[in-house]
């Protein structure tokens, strides 16, 4: 008896006789085995629940949505890492707690729980069993971020959230969407814009002889007025139809740092008054580029950096290029940056600064960058936006922007016909690597 109250279950002696203590413990054997059958039952129990929850934890784990479960009071009770992942926050020290109490989510939490709530009291027809927004959240450092958020009740008055960062889905959406804007406008404004232009000139000639002085020099003014603007919105016109009709990139071998050099000869006084300096190594490998189109993209790149120091008198734009090394000494990549000093991307618009009409300019058309950035894809290249920090402090005050463009396709190495037929050129290497003795 003693043994088994220590909780030892295990088969006992039954003292084998007829009378009443021998009944006894048989029957106290038995108690003790059913006991032990029965605690078996639950530890296997336990045990399979226990896989269950090892098994779910697991592909909460692995899953690329973030996945966040409330009790009936709100409370955070399980979240898994891309929920951590794409609110930016370490989720799974706030458990316990309820949503609004995180920081910087509270405005997102309040609106979940809204709809949460709404979907619970009234949910529309086709939402019964789960709910689905699209929610813009406002992260640290301002960064903007499209979440697509589902939502359901669980047994027991919990809720489960799930949701996906749709930010550059959303932004792409938005890109091709503008495209087509831009198509359109392009057409309906331009047709009318001659016949406007050519009408106000033909009421000068018509009426100018017929007015007195003052009249007719008020006339020519007014119709100056008129075809400036005219022109003015044509250009802007020619603008949006050709970002939204790009031609495709014809790639060829380019040497950048040539390339650049060429463009930025057209900006000699700002170079003469220091306001633009560029640093272009001559041994670069050659790239795939249309040189057409990059020359677009470097004006528009030293456009913006001008624009942005246009008010520092120390102001200065640097263009540079260079080559990123595998650690064998093959090119990874070329690079073309172009960076200032002046007050850095603001905001609001860094993370969208390459969508089309985004523009903090009075007369700006938000396209230069959607130039870039098109011309960037059609040369299979990486476009980076960035601020300049002190100290490289990546928290403190903006000191300059930067953009960079890595190309990582290189021109094909010289063939090795050419390099048969003049087999003493010195630069070529042994192993056909003509690129990299240039
Ligand atoms: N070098 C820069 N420094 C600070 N802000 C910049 C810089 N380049 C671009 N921007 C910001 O990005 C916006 C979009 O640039 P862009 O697409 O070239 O259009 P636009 O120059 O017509 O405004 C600008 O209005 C400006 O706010
Ligand atoms: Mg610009």
């Amino acid at each position: 008896v003693r043994q088994v109250a220590a909780g030892d279950l295990t088969a006992k002696p039954v003292f084998d006789s007829q009378d009443e203590l021998g009944g006894l413990t048989r029957a106290f054997a038995e108690m003790t085995q059913q006991i032990a059958d029965a605690r078996e039952l639950v530890q296997r129990g336990v045990s399979q629940l226990e896989g269950a929850r090892r098994r779910l934890q697991t592909i909460l784990d692995s899953l690329s949505a973030g996945v966040i479960v409330f009790d009936r009071a709100g409370r955070i009770e399980t979240v898994n890492p891309a929920a951590a992942r794409i609110l930016r926050q370490p989720l799974s020290s706030f458990a316990g707690q309820t949503f609004d109490a995180i920081p910087g989510l509270s405005e997102f939490a309040r609106e979940v729980w809204q709809r949460t709530e709404l979907h619970r009291t009234s949910p529309e027809a086709g939402e019964v069993e789960q709910w689905q927004d699209a929610f813009e959240l406002r992260l640290q450092e301002r960064e903007l971020v499209n979440l697509l958020v589902r939502g359901a009740m669980l047994p027991g008055e919990g809720r489960l959230l799930v949701f996906d960062d749709i930010t550059e889905l959303a932004s792409a959406q938005r890109t091709s969407a503008w495209s087509e804007v831009a198509r359109r406008l392009a057409h309906e404004i331009k047709n009318p814009l001659t016949p406007i232009q050519l009408s106000a000139e033909r009421l000068t000639h018509r009426l100018a002889s017929k007015l007195d002085e003052a009249d007719s020099a008020m006339l020519e003014r007014s119709v100056a007025t008129i075809v400036a603007q005219v022109q003015a919105m044509e250009r802007l016109v020619n603008e949006f139809r050709d970002y939204a009709r790009l031609p495709a990139a014809r790639l060829a071998p380019l040497d950048l740092s040539a390339l650049v050099t060429e463009v930025l000869s057209l900006y000699g006084t700002d170079q003469e008054q220091g306001r633009l300096a560029c640093r272009l190594p001559a041994d670069l490998p050659a790239i795939e580029g249309d040189p057409t189109q990059l020359r677009q993209v470097i004006h528009n790149l030293v456009q913006n950096g001008l624009d942005a120091i246009a008010a520092r008198a120390d102001g200065r734009v640097t263009v540079m290029t260079e080559v990123a090394r595998r650690e064998d000494g093959a090119p990874r990549a070329v690079r073309l940056r172009v960076s200032d000093n002046g007050p850095g991307f603001a905001d609001h618009v860094i993370k969208r600064a390459s969508e089309p009409y985004v523009t903090t300019k009075a007369k700006g058309t938000g396209l230069g960058l959607a130039v870039v950035k098109k011309i960037a894809e059609e040369h299979h290249a990486r476009l980076r936006i960035a601020n300049l920090h002190a100290d490289g402090a990546a928290d403190g005050p903006a000191v300059g922007a930067q953009v960079s463009i890595s190309f990582s396709r290189f021109a094909p190495p010289v063939s090795t016909t050419i390099a048969s037929l003049e087999p003493a050129f010195p630069t070529l290497s042994p192993t056909g690597g003509a690129m990299q003795g240039r």
